[in-house]
């Protein structure tokens, strides 16, 4: 195994970044080879995920942040489970873990709102996937050098969803802004952005390496842009992936189950529960946010689009993947 390395992820704009920042997600590391960004915890799990048992018949959604994670994950978990399921009412980080969360939080965080049993405590997340019957579904937004071994042994079934990096990149601005305490504006965020320093960048390998592997029969490679334009045939795409049969009804309540609206509403996986930063900028804002394709162009400026152009030509130089690049 080659060796892998951790260093402190640095810089003037990372400095810049963590200023602004809540103590709690400040401190992020690279892992080399690839300087992957991810939390400063990483390195006391990383050969625990690396070894983590995966099992065949795993369903695993993985995404960049701000994709449309939790939209793929309770599609997916209605695909499996069933849109009546008694389930379908348990927070989705109870009935769809998320793999390498206990790497990203301190291993003493404590909040005495959360019960005793709370997936957002230490350890219950890893103790959760432990524990859980087949078939498994677990949510990361891990990149591909970081993943279990067994994942590309195991050929467990694995739906990467991609989405456009301009609306990913606001996105995620104001989930900084809601729950990370960012206080700087969208202007610096964007630089950010584009320096990939953010947690789970680089931005371009962890799409492009899902990408290249979009033909095997275990993966499906689906846009956010195509849940938006066909919900329905998406849901119908992820039954055929995953071997289930389902009726045209069942089609038609699991894309409304999943619609922007009824998601919004849905206390199970709307994360209005989850610790928002308690200052002017975040109030009121929404995980459930707007859920758009291309609210970028509200929000950025000629000068932030032309760099996203540039950032994305020089990343998929060589590449045939296909889309975000419709510059004049
Ligand atoms: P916006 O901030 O652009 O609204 P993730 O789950 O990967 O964190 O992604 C969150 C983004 O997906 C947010 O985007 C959110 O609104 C959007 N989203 C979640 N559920 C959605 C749905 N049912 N329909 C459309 N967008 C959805």
């Amino acid at each position: 195994m080659a060796s892998v390395s951790w260093r402190p992820v640095e810089g003037p704009l990372v400095k810049e970044l963590k200023k602004n920042l809540s103590k709690s997600c400040r401190d992020l590391v690279e892992v080399h080879p690839g300087r992957l960004v991810v939390y400063i915890y990483h390195k006391d799990w990383y050969q625990r995920q690396l070894d983590f048992s995966v099992k065949k018949d795993d369903v695993w959604v993985i995404t960049y942040p701000k994709s449309g994670t939790t939209w793929m994950q309770e599609m997916t978990w209605c695909v499996v489970m069933g849109i009546h399921h008694q389930q379908t009412s348990l927070p989705l980080m109870k009935r769809f873990p998320f793999f390498e969360w206990d790497s990203m939080i301190a291993p003493d965080f404590m909040d005495e709102k959360l019960c005793a049993d709370d997936p957002c405590l230490p350890g219950n997340t890893w103790k959760i996937m432990a524990n859980m019957s087949s078939p498994r579904t677990i949510k990361s937004h891990l990149q591909v050098p970081l993943l279990p071994k067994q994942m590309w042994e195991v050929k467990p079934k694995i739906i990467y969803v991609c989405r456009d990096p301009r609306d990913v990149c606001i996105s995620y601005y104001f989930h900084y802004v809601k729950l990370n305490g960012y206080k700087k504006e969208l202007s610096d965020f964007v630089e950010f952005f584009l320096a990939d320093i953010m947690p789970f960048a680089p931005f371009w390998s962890h799409i492009l390496d899902f990408w290249r592997r979009r033909d095997q029969e275990n993966i499906l490679f689906v846009r956010f842009e195509d849940m938006k334009e066909d919900l329905l045939s998406v849901v119908q795409k992820v039954a055929d992936f995953l071997g289930k049969q389902l009726s045209a009804e069942e089609v038609i309540r699991i894309a409304d189950h999943c619609s922007f609206g009824s998601m919004s509403k849905n206390k199970a996986v709307n994360n209005e529960t989850l610790p928002a930063a308690e200052n002017e900028k975040a109030k009121g804002l929404k995980f459930m946010r707007k859920g758009k394709v291309g609210d970028w162009k509200n929000h950025l400026t000629d000068t932030q689009i032309k760099a996203f152009k540039e950032w994305t030509f020089k990343h998929l130089e060589g590449s045939d993947f296909p889309y975000y690049q419709d510059y004049e």
